[in-house]
């Protein structure tokens, strides 16, 4: 029993060496024909569908389409079939009597005693192992069987750590074509010391590293982008575009990889830029092209109305004409103000007293509340916020959502404007007792030209954008906008803003 166990490690040690298919399986047929003092052996192992996969026969001077028949014909009448479909192992005592041991034509070798098993690894059969003597009958007997269906057992383990192997070598090679064929650059960085495990040639180009030459060696070292270092020491960072030197702007993401370190891709944006670049050029002079005919319009409708006594009819008509006219003028103005904020890259910032932009929007409004019958107000909860940024700019905004409030509130209702402040940040609401908004609309009323209430709000008049507006605005200035809305009961814009400490 001792020595069974020992021959048995030995040969998995053997097996394992290895994990070549074509020599394990060289290897399990001589070990066994050694260890049974056998004269000759084969092996042939199935796929997942049962089709013949891979073969070592006893003679190997035989061309492929040969082997093949000769492996068709043993599984479909010899004694490897017979094993096959009977799940176990047997022995042929003498080749000469049992049917089951069929003789092909020229066949080179000798075989007298024969005895089969098969390679099974959790119900499943992986193969069929096949040795023989060549001239003793009644060779092989019950204790040799048991050594052999052990000999099996060790070869199905190692045939399935190679099919194992040769998997992960190909998942493992797939993987590195795309890592390696992608656009995006892609950077493996550990823990402690961000010393570089990984960057495929796009991350070498990006970063100007030389090829090969990063391997474990700190980033900061390897690379000339400072932001980037800085953007992987500190994943949490809100900011995600960087400038390479070359001048290509990159969208980055930062992941964490848990043991390993952090995996940072560099995502090419360049080209969006551009063409975000031209759609504002386009807009700017479009918009600039259309204001003069506008302004032509404009006059001579004036005049018109300066030429002679109209009769009501055309006095209605050029009245329409006016509104038209005076709703294009606003379209432009928003559309143009929209580009201008999106590419303004530095604005004058100064610190700011929300209790007086609250106060300013109040005394603005005041009087076209009152002239529609709205009852206006204001409460100051936290007078003393102040933040900073462009007043002109904020004021815009809080004017933008009062106009609203206003617009979309029938007579007789309420709109009130209140300041709060919430931890380090000041909250300006603006609320009011008007339509409100339906809920699939809520999540769209920040994007650019989105009306509501369309088509019966057509008496209402407006372009869309003066909530994108606001948003840019806040944005900007590092804030937050969000609103909370009921149809028919009302609506609450509330603008979230980093306040500036004073002490
Ligand atoms: N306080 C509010 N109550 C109800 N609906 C509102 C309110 N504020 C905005 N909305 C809805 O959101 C839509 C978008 O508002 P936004 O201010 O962007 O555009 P607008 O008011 O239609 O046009 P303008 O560009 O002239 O401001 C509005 O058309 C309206 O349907
Ligand atoms: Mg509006």
């Amino acid at each position: 029993m001792q020595e069974l166990l020992q021959l048995l490690n030995k040969i998995s040690d053997e097996l394992n060496t290895d994990l070549n298919l074509k020599r394990m399986l060289q290897r399990i047929t001589s070990l066994t024909v050694t260890h049974l003092n056998a004269t000759g052996g084969s092996v042939i192992l199935f796929d997942e569908k049962h089709c013949v996969s891979d073969y070592i026969l006893q003679h190997n001077n035989l061309d492929e389409t040969e082997a093949e028949a000769i492996v068709g014909r043993v599984l479909s009448e010899g004694f490897a079939g017979w094993v096959m479909r009977h799940g176990k192992g047997d022995i042929i005592v003498d080749t000469i009597t049992d049917e089951r041991w069929i003789t092909y034509s020229n066949q080179p070798y000798q075989a007298r005693s024969v005895m089969a098993a098969p390679i099974r690894r959790h119900d499943k059969i992986l193969g069929i192992i096949t040795i023989n003597h060549a001239t003793k009958p009644d060779f092989f007997h019950s204790n040799d069987l048991s050594l052999l269906n052990a000999i099996a057992g060790q070869a199905a383990i190692a045939l399935e750590n190679a099919r194992l192997f040769r998997q992960q070598e190909q998942e493992r090679a797939m993987l590195s074509a795309i890592i390696n064929s992608s656009q995006d650059a892609i950077i493996v960085t550990d823990h402690r010391q961000q010393r570089v495990l990984f960057a495929n040639p796009a991350a070498e180009s990006a970063l100007g590293m030389e090829p090969g030459a990063w391997q474990n060696r700190p980033l900061a070292e390897v690379s000339s982008v400072p932001k980037l270092i800085e953007q992987i020491s500190n994943a949490a960072t809100g900011d995600k575009g960087l400038e390479l030197p070359d001048g290509r702007s990159m969208l980055t993401s930062v992941v964490e990889i848990p043991d390993v370190g952090t995996l940072t891709l560099l995502h090419d944006i360049s080209a969006l830029k551009t063409l975000d670049k031209m759609k504002s050029e386009f807009i700017t002079t479009f918009t600039h092209d259309l204001s003069a005919p506008l302004a032509a319009i404009k006059g001579h409708v004036e005049l018109v109305k300066m030429d002679g006594s109209l009769n009501a009819r055309q006095q209605e008509d050029l009245d329409t004409i006016s509104k038209a006219v005076n709703q294009m003028h606003r379209l432009i103005t928003d559309l143009l103000e929209l580009t201008r904020l999106e590419s303004l890259k530095d604005f004058f910032t100064c610190d700011i007293s929300l209790e007086e932009m609250v106060k300013n929007a109040y005394r603005t409004f005041k009087p076209i509340a009152s002239a529609k019958n709205i009852d206006l107000q204001y409460e100051l909860a936290a007078p003393n916020a102040v933040t900073h940024g462009n007043p002109t700019l904020i004021s815009r905004a809080i004017d933008n959502l009062v106009e609203n409030a206003i617009k979309y509130t029938e007579p007789a209702g309420m709109v009130s404007l209140s300041l709060h402040q919430n931890g380090d940040e000041a909250t300006v609401s603006v609320r009011d007792t008007g339509i409100g908004i339906d809920a699939a609309s809520i999540p769209l009323v920040f994007e650019k030209f989105y009306r509501a209430h369309t088509p019966d709000q057509d008496e209402v008049p407006g372009s869309g954008l003066g909530l994108s507006i606001v948003k840019t605005i806040v944005e900007r200035h590092g804030g937050k906008i969000w609103v909370d809305s009921r149809e028919h009961e009302g609506t609450t814009f509330t603008i979230a803003l980093p306040i500036v400490n004073n002490n």
